[in-house]
Order: C-alpha cells, then structure tokens, then sequence
C-alpha cells in the first residue's frame, strides 16, 4: 500500500535531515587536516619532503594526516639523479613518490633544468652536447616518473632578479641562449605527454621586472603552441620580501594567459599573529583565483626547513601546531584543535556578501528553505545571516550552517559552518532547513548578509 502523501513528505523531510546530517559530520571531520580543507575547495595543500626524514615518525605522521601532495625538497635535482653523465639514481626520490602514492598524495616533480645543484660535469659542456644532455636528462628522469608525477617544473629559477627582465647567466642560458626554455619544454611534453609542465620561480610573487620577463615569455609560449601548463610561484617570504600586495592580482595575470598557477614553496619568516596573517592572505589569494590549483609549503617543521633559525613554517620544531597552521586551516575554510584564523581577516577589508531565499519543497504541514549566499567583490571569511519566523512556525532542522536563536524564539541567526565560510569573489554556497508550519504557511523574512 504506498504511504499518505503526508507521511511520505515527513519521510522525505527525516531522510533529508538524516542524509544532510550524515554528510555534514562526514564534512566537518574530513575539514579538520590541511590537505581535507584544501581539498573541499578543489585544490591541494603540500610540502616538501626530504627522504631522510621520512623515517623519523612524528614527521611522517604529520605530513601523512595533513598533507595531500609532496615535492621531493632535493631528491630529484640533476645532482641527486645524474651526477654522473648517464648514470641515474633514483633511490631517494623513489623512495618518497612511493610514500605519496601509498597515500594517494600528488607529487610534483622538481626540478629538470636548473642552474643550481648542478654537477660540474654539465657545465663543462660545449653547446651541442650541453641541448643533448640536458634532452637526455629530461628524458630519463620523466620516463623513470611517468605517470607518477602530476607536473613538473621543467626549468627553474631561468630569470635575474632586479630590473633587467634578462635571462641569468647559466651553462644553459650562455650556451644555448633563450631557446633552451623551448626546447626544455618541448622535450618533456614528448616524454609524458600526461604531465603537466610547469615553469617555477622565486621573486615573482608580485608584478615587477621579473615577473614580467615570465609572463611574456609565457604568453609568447601560449602564442607560438610551445607546450606549457602551469607557473610555480615559490612564495618564499620575509620582512625583506614580503607579501606583495598585487601577489593575488600577479597569480591572476598569469592565470588569464591560459596556465594554472601554484603556490609553491610557500614559507613566511616570522612567528605569532604576523605571519599567521600572511598566510592567511596567501591562502586566501590563492582560493580566489580559479586556476590556482593548490599551494605547497617548502617544509612540514621548522627543525628542517632550508632557513629553520627564521622559523617560517607551520609545525614548530617539536611538530606543534603554530598559530600560522591555524590560520591558513580556516583560510581553507577547515576548522582544527586551535580554532580561529589567527586574526587574518579580509586582506581587502571590503569583505560583502548578498543573499536570496527559496522554497524548494513544500508540504502540508512543512516546507525546506534554501539561502544562497554570494560573496561580494572581495574574497570573504565568513558570513551571517538573519531569518525571521511568523509563530508558531519552528525550524526543525538546519544544514550547512549554525543556528543561534533570539529570545523570542523567532529570530534564526545562521553563520556559516565549519567549511563553508570562506568565499572566493562572487562565489556562493547555500544552507537549508526544513521548517514546520503549525498552521502558518507564511515565508521567513530574509535579513540582510553579513560578511567577514
Ligand atoms: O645532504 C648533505 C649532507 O650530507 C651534508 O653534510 C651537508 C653539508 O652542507 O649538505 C647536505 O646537503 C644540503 C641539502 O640542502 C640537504 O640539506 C646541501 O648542502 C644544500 O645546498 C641543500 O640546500 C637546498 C637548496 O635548495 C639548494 O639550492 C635546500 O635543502 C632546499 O630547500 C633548497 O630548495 C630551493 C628550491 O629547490 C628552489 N627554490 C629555492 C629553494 C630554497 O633555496
């Protein structure tokens, strides 16, 4: 016999509460690591990682909870893999892309042509066998890893600093000139084919001199069909070189040139409220350019990090959380032991949001509502909003939001919950509830957004 109609609309209305709860608790506990936040804004959250430490229990478990992709920190350098001409060890690097994929993690691959940590041997070339050796590393390298790395810097770190916008003097650069970059590029498309190809660089971070030189070289690239996928920022930073203010405007000039971007080596000199802010707004400038697919700290602990007396990581020396960690968890919209965002705010301070109200389903006694809630211009942190009730209507249940109610019993204030607080520019999410109406069909009035 089928149900009443009634009863089959309560049914429906205690399936959906049951559903929306489980996946509620479900997303709240899988919020709590780096790597779950980020993933629930479709992106990554990573470190680099040296073999060696692999073995040392509270760094593989820290970077096993809360990181979901590694770069190995040295391991896959031309000195570490071909230090000698054609004879390849890959024992380190090995050793840390089956780690990351015993765990589903990511790897980028770093780094094919590089200046630095470069064997003597390569730099004694003369031209002709210099472009094929550099082939025949890329070659070899990329063949060992295929399908194992989703993107590779295939040349890092090609351009000066200062205001010359010129190449730097490398053994490449010196003896094949500009079209080494090409010819880099073209050579590992033909190796995996599969694997996106990324250009990596440091002091790039804001819009200036450098930066420039990559994004036309990029943008001649994506003219001419020479295969490039994506620009590294390495993001390192410190009072000397700090967050630049343009850092999310620069990641998307180069993003509208047809590229993913990433953040990655991302580390901020610094302790306490400061540098939790900084990468906070890094964090957040990264969620607010679509084509930033994923951020990368050069480090899990400030025992090991390339410059450990400036402390620029997340995990203290002893593996404690610091309030950095904290912050850029809520930055990703994830909410951990420690709580609040450490005071990052809105870097933009014009934090908006608007907000439109329907009822998606109605029945006798009952109805769900549905708010959509807009982020305005700026990125934004979180968000309030206000529903008045006509009595004796009561909300019997709410999702993916939190409930504060006035005296009068009323006044429904929702903010947002653990993961759905923070908004890129003119994104939205929802919440929803199912109301009773005890007699009144009548429609909540709809306060104005509040965003933070
Ligand atoms: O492993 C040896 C050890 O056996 C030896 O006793 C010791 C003595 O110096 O050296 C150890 O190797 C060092 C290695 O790091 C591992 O700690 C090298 O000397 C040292 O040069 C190397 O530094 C690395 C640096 O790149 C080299 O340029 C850092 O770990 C690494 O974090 C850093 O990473 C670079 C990125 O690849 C590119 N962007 C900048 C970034 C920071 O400099």
């Amino acid at each position: 016999m089928p149900m009443p109609r009634r009863a089959a609309q309560a049914f429906t209305a205690v399936l959906l509460a049951a559903s929306t709860v489980t996946a509620l608790s479900h997303t709240a506990a899988a919020a709590d690591t780096l790597g779950s936040a980020a993933a629930g804004k479709a992106r990554y959250f990573g470190a680099a990682v040296a073999a060696n430490h692999l073995g040392e229990s509270a760094y593989a478990s820290t970077l096993d909870r809360e990181f979901n992709q590694v770069t190995p920190e040295n391991e896959m350098k031309w000195d570490a893999t071909e230090g000698t001409r054609n004879t390849f060890t890959f024992g380190a690097a090995d050793q840390i892309v089956s780690h990351a994929q015993g765990l589903n993690m990511k790897v980028r691959g770093h780094t094919l042509v590089w200046h630095s940590q470069l064997p003597s041997w390569v730099s004694g070339l003369a031209a002709t066998d210099l472009r094929s050796a550099m082939n025949n590393h890329i070659t070899q390298v990329m063949q060992h890893y295929k399908g194992k790395i989703y993107a590779w810097d295939v040349v890092n770190e090609a351009y000066q600093d200062g205001s010359s916008g010129a190449l730097r003097s490398s053994p490449f650069a010196d003896k094949l000139g500009s079209g080494f970059l090409e010819e880099a590029f073209r050579t590992a498309r033909g190796v995996d084919p599969n694997a996106k190809l990324c250009y990596n660089d440091y002091n790039t971070d804001g819009v200036n001199a450098k930066s420039n030189a990559v994004y036309a070289m990029v943008k001649d690239f994506k003219s001419r069909g020479v295969p490039i996928d994506c620009v590294g920022f390495q993001s390192h930073f410190n009072s000397a070189s700090p967050v630049p203010s343009d850092y999310q405007a620069n990641l998307q000039r180069f993003a509208d040139l047809g590229v993913d971007v990433q953040i990655t080596e991302l580390d901020i000199e610094g302790s306490g409220t400061a540098q939790a802010n900084n990468y906070s707004n890094v964090v957040k400038a990264c969620l607010a350019v679509t084509r930033c697919t994923g951020l990368t700290v050069w480090g899990i602990t400030d025992k090991y990090s390339w410059r450990s007396s400036g402390t620029p990581l997340l995990f203290d020396s002893n593996y404690g959380k610091k309030p950095a960690y904290d912050a850029t968890l809520a930055a990703l919209g994830g909410s951990g032991t420690g709580g609040g965002d450490g005071g990052g705010g809105n870097p933009g301070g014009n934090a908006s949001c608007t907000v439109s109200f329907t009822r998606t389903s109605d029945w006798n006694d009952g109805y769900n509502g549905e708010v959509v809630v807009k982020a305005g211009s700026a990125p934004i942190n979180g968000w309030t909003v206000t529903l008045t009730f006509t009595p004796p209507q009561k909300v019997a249940s709410l999702w993916n939001g939190t409930a504060a109610w006035d005296s009068s019993g009323n006044v429904m204030t929702v903010r947002a919950a653990s993961y759905n607080g923070s908004l890129a520019a003119g994104a939205s999410t929802s919440f929803g509830f199912t109301a009773v109406k005890n007699g009144n069909n009548s429609t909540p009035a709809l306060g104005a957004c509040t965003a933070s």
